[in-house]
């Protein structure tokens, strides 16, 4: 494998653009390659057989445009499929889980809200985990549901989408969390919303620069961090309309190619 073959990233949809960002901002030399499935988004409700299935489909594209190492910037996707990825495929995957740990140690109310798809929630990795580190902890569990569908539809400023938070985040209030982990890589385009809903006695975490780091950590491992000096070339790929991403990535115009294809 050649040390300046793309890092591959997937999610459902374009979510995961919000762990890209972290991650050219932390690797900017990296080429990479952003596949959206948004014709199969929301991943959310879908079986778990399902999410494998869309997973594995996903990971072979990336594969075969060439990428050195996967990241799954999904956690319904991490959370249902990244085992049986790592046993199908030879190469490293990364991938991104609600950032539990950090919100456990870090509350003093001992009170905490989780907000991610019902698929993450009722994952078996994610129960794993949450019993791990959050025993003397009470845990509040929303599930974001209809969340993901607006942002695909770039509704994000939308008077639909902030009455949801609303609705999502109250029952978190009243249990006093001072935490709010962001159990999907949707989400965080959400955040300048929360904020306004939230009190500032509400920390809000998600886990994009963690995997950032932690691919950096792999590719250092390996010994396939880029030595280039030129521009990378940053390419998206969606198989639904391109608008949104258009959107999210507006920052980014001229420096990246996103285009419509079948995967
Ligand atoms: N970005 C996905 C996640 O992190 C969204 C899931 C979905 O498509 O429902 O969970």
């Amino acid at each position: 494998m050649k040390k300046d073959a793309p890092i591959g990233i997937f999610d459902s949809g374009v979510g995961g653009s919000s762990i890209w960002k972290e991650i050219h901002q932390l690797l900017p030399n990296e080429n990479t390659i952003y596949l959206a499935d948004s014709a199969n988004a929301p991943y959310g409700n879908r079986s778990e057989a399902n999410i494998v299935e869309l997973s594995i489909k996903n990971t072979e594209a990336l594969v075969a445009m060439g990428c050195k190492i996967i990241v799954v910037a999904c956690n319904t996707a991490t959370t249902n499929a990244i085992d049986l990825l790592r046993k199908k495929f030879k190469i490293p995957i990364i991938g991104i889980e609600p950032a539990i740990k950090p919100a456990a140690l870090g509350t003093h109310s001992k009170s905490i809200g989780i907000l991610a798809t019902k698929g993450t929630l009722s994952s078996a990795l994610f129960h794993k985990t949450s019993e791990a580190f959050t025993k003397d902890i009470s845990v509040v569990e929303i599930v974001g549901e209809g969340l993901v569908t607006l942002i695909e539809n770039g509704a994000i400023e939308s008077l639909e989408l902030r009455k949801l938070l609303i609705k999502y985040t109250a029952p978190m209030l009243v249990a006093n969390i001072d935490y709010l982990v962001l159990g999907c890589s949707h989400y965080p385009y959400l955040i300048p919303q929360l904020k306004e809903i939230l009190p500032d006695t509400v920390t809000i975490i998600d886990s994009g620069e963690a995997v950032a780091r932690q691919t950096k950590i792999m590719l250092q491992e390996i010994d396939l961090l880029s030595e280039e000096k030129k521009a990378p070339t940053l390419q998206f790929f969606t198989n639904a309309e391109t608008s949104t991403l258009e959107f999210l990535l507006k920052e980014f115009q001229g420096k990246i190619a996103i285009q419509k294809k079948e995967f």
